[in-house]
């Protein structure tokens, strides 16, 4: 029998496919697991119909006719892209980010963004990856696969702790090691929904700058934004020390499997200093010799039919997903603050954007309790224990409100309240039992801390 790697055992890898297993064995359950965007929002007959029309200018040649323009669009193209002009001018308009467009390097997702950072920035077992915990597993999964060590460090719901980030890069240094990059999502975060403050994207580039460390940025919800002012991104606050990562997923549709890295940071190789776009060029000449350049063709013209800007689309888009996180606010404080049965210690955050709500319940809840959840309560939802790696015991959920249709947001967190009041109140009881039998057997120092764990 063939010995496949013992990287595939690696359980990041197997644990989001339970999910999607159990999303698929209780389909009339209301699920808050999937964080993806709302299909009615895609406009995609639209979007397809716009390349014939955009085609010559999606090449800058407005002289040539549609069908040659459409030909050379089909061919083998740059492997760092060719629509690479007007993502950048969509970020100068949308983010006043000024960036040199022959760095940027357009992929196939932001997925394949992160792969290519950690193929050319990372040499292991001596570089490490830093990451913010809980984390989006489409990284920290990907680097365990190439043998990259990972580091969690802690996000609060102001963003990274910056005193645990600045111990574990000397602690990893002292051990001979290299902390190579810190990856964060600074706004609406996956799985969290936590923003960065303003004052800690600043000390965060401070330490990054200090301790030689790049920040990849990954930016996937930033425009779907419901309230206050943006914050600056981190590589506008230091271009020299970020990698800035994006994705049209969540702004367009993510069938289009499209993103961007900036590749304009300098880089050392073989002695000479470079771009990082030249190396990551060499690793996507081998991933997928190039992205698809009928979809990047697509990208670019709905670019050029909004003149470079999707704020007034995003602003669109925002105000469906504002309506949905409003809500599933209202339904937690009618079923979890305002009932009188509601059980007692559930609290969670008000996201400012993105899909997702972080709710805090007073006890784990494992992978069997969500099939158990689903099963029982009809009602599915991702453990935070999924978006982690350093420990499963994570007394929290995920819930998204992308997906979930508005009219079954209330009955889904109803049934979510009932789960967990039965669950307390199971807990309870085995609680109750275990201080008991201890008291028989003279044991209160073993009962204490039955309690406290069940708690
Ligand atoms: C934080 C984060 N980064 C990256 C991605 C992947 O994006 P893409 O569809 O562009 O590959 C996702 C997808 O959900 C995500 O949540």
């Amino acid at each position: 029998m063939l010995k496949i790697s013992e990287r595939m055992s690696e359980p990041t890898l197997d644990s989001m496919t339970f999910l999607n297993e159990v999303v698929g064995r209780y389909p009339k359950a209301i699920s808050f697991a999937p964080g993806r965007p709302t299909p009615e929002l895609f406009g995609v007959e639209k979007s397809l119909g716009l390349l014939r029309k955009h085609a010559p200018a999606i090449l800058g040649r407005p002289d040539i006719r549609s069908e040659e323009a459409l030909n050379e669009i089909a061919q083998y193209g740059r492997t760092n892209g060719i629509v690479h002009h007007h993502v950048a001018r969509q970020l100068l308009q949308d983010e006043g980010l000024d960036l040199d467009s022959d760095q940027l390097v357009i992929t196939n997702g932001c997925q394949e963004a992160m792969l290519l950072l950690l193929l050319t920035l990372f040499t292991p077992p001596r570089d490490v990856l830093l990451a913010t915990e809980p984390v989006y597993l489409g990284i920290t999964a990907a680097a365990r696969l190439l043998g990259i060590e990972v580091v969690p460090i802690r996000l609060r719901p102001d963003g990274p702790d910056l005193d645990e980030l600045a111990a574990a890069a000397q602690l990893l240094r002292k051990q001979g090691k290299v902390p190579r990059a810190l990856y964060t999502i600074p706004d609406f975060d996956n799985p969290s929904g936590y923003t960065t403050s303003l004052e800690t994207r600043h000390d965060l580039c401070f330490l990054a700058r200090h301790n030689n460390l790049l920040l990849l940025e990954d930016t996937p919800y930033r425009m779907l934004r419901f309230e206050s002012e943006p914050l600056p991104l981190l590589k506008t606050i230091d271009p020299e020390q970020v990698v800035l990562l994006g994705s049209y997923s969540k702004t367009i549709f993510p069938g289009l499997r499209l993103g961007f890295l900036s590749g304009d940071v300098e880089v050392s190789l073989a002695g000479r200093v470079v771009p990082l776009s030249q190396v990551v060029s060499k690793a996507k000449s081998l991933t997928s010799i190039n992205t698809s350049p009928l979809m990047q063709a697509t990208l670019a013209s709905v670019l050029i039919e909004n003149d470079h800007s999707l704020t007034s689309h995003a602003v669109m888009l925002s105000a469906h997903y504002r309506e949905k996180r409003d809500a599933l606010l209202v339904a937690m404080e009618r079923h979890f603050s305002e009932d009188p049965k509601a059980p007692p210690g559930v609290c969670w955050n008000r996201p400012e954007g993105g899909f997702f709500v972080t709710v805090h319940v007073p006890f784990e809840f494992t992978m069997s309790l969500v099939e158990e959840c689903a099963a029982t309560a009809g009602v599915i939802i991702a453990p935070m224990s999924l978006f982690t790696f350093s420990t499963a015991h994570y007394r929290a959920i995920r819930l998204s409100f992308s997906a979930v249709a508005l009219a079954d947001i209330d009955e889904g967190v109803a049934r979510l309240a009932s789960f967990v009041q039965d669950r307390q109140a199971q807990s309870g009881r085995a609680a109750d039992t275990a201080y008991r039998a201890a008291s028989i057997h003279r044991r209160p120092a073993f009962a204490r801390s039955e309690v406290d764990a069940s708690m």
